[in-house]
């Protein structure tokens, strides 16, 4: 079953067999049927580069819906089944005037895979409105709720990716979002630019999506006309003594301090710097536009792209002696 359709990067890799879910029943049926078989879940598949076939049965998660859960005077309750369109999602609360994840506008992929790696944006992160999710155990069925504090939610992190990596299937998701007195949050300074270009002082959570769109349009490849799966690497965080020893033979390095300790250095900064923005190794490459993403072209194997990514941390390293690590799931 070919997969070009189902991955962002627009990689040719065929599975032995796809099946799409729409519900949560069908789901369980799909997982006691074939309890024998190696399974391999697929989202929005917008955070994953195949570098190969896949030998498994591919699960595609296809549950839509979404609904008001509880509200008072100020805030709502959502809750969306795993398989909306994250964006097309984003727009609906905006439409209702539900505040909170406009800053998360145009991000790639389905709500469902949001909690797994706690996708942000401009100043914003799935924890700071998420309530909780719910997922089935994969080998027993179980149900089971993750509530904020148990996702144990950190920059692109959370248990999905760690204690619990590979046993369930999140199926639906709940966000808290405002009704009114929105948290307008425009501290990631390019949306204030965008929005004075504009004369907007005042911003709605509309202007807000609207220059998160704008900013992103102009910096991201979209994925219908150029494969990519968003930033390819995690920005390096290192400890502040040792960042302090680099900085002094880079003085003009970009850095944002995360915690007393810590020090967060944009990886599209040091790949820029390393020569390699907009560079292009046959039908892969580094975009244009912004050093962090690495495209498709057209025709580019998983196994090229991962070429370009090796050969962009290796670069890197020796330049800056900072190791980057791949953000996007490399399977
Ligand atoms: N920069 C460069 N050259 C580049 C790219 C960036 O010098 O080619 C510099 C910029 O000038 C800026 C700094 O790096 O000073 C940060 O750049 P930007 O605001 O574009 O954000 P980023 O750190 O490169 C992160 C996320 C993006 C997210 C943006 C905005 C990660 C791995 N990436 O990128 O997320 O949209 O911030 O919040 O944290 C994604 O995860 O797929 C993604 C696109």
């Amino acid at each position: 079953f070919p997969l070009k359709k189902y991955n962002t990067f627009g990689i040719e890799a065929f599975a032995s067999e796809f099946i799409a879910v729409h519900s949560v029943e069908e789901l369980k049926t799909v997982l006691i049927e074939n309890k024998d078989k190696k399974k391999f879940v697929l989202g929005g598949g917008s955070n994953m580069l195949l570098t190969k076939n896949i030998d498994a049965l591919v699960i595609h998660i296809d549950l839509k819906g979404k609904k008001i859960i509880q509200e008072n005077e100020e805030t709502v309750v959502i809750e969306s089944q795993a398989g909306e369109n994250w964006h097309e999602f984003v727009l609906w609360t905006i439409d209702q005037n539900f505040g909170g994840l406009e800053n998360m506008s145009l991000i790639p992929g389905n709500v469902g895979t949001t909690p797994v790696q706690n996708i942000g944006a401009y100043g914003a992160e799935i924890k700071d409105t998420f309530i909780s999710c719910e997922a089935l155990h994969i080998e027993t069925q179980e149900k089971r709720t993750f509530t904020n504090a148990e996702c144990h939610f950190g920059y692109r992190e959370s248990i999905f990716k760690n204690e619990v990596k590979d046993q369930y299937i999140i199926t639906s998701v709940r966000f808290q979002l405002t009704k009114k007195n929105h948290q307008i949050n425009t501290a990631y300074g390019d949306i204030l630019g965008e929005l004075a270009k504009n004369n907007i002082s005042n911003p709605t959570i509309k202007d807000v999506s609207n220059a998160v769109i704008a900013i992103r349009q102009s910096k991201l490849p979209d994925p219908k006309e150029l494969g990519n799966s968003g930033s390819f690497f995690k920005n390096p965080i290192l400890l502040k003594p040792d960042f302090e020893k680099i900085h002094q033979n880079f003085p003009e390095m970009k850095y944002f301090e995360v915690s007393e300790t810590e020090v967060k250095v944009p990886a599209g900064w040091l790949i820029e710097q390393a020569g390699l923005k907009g560079k292009r190794f046959g039908d892969a490459g580094v975009h244009k536009n912004q050093a962090l993403v690495l495209v498709n072209y057209g025709n580019a194997t998983g196994q090229e792209i991962l070429a370009v990514s090796k050969k962009v941390q290796d670069t890197v390293f020796e330049k800056f002696g900072i190791a980057i690590e791949a953000e996007v799931n490399i399977i």
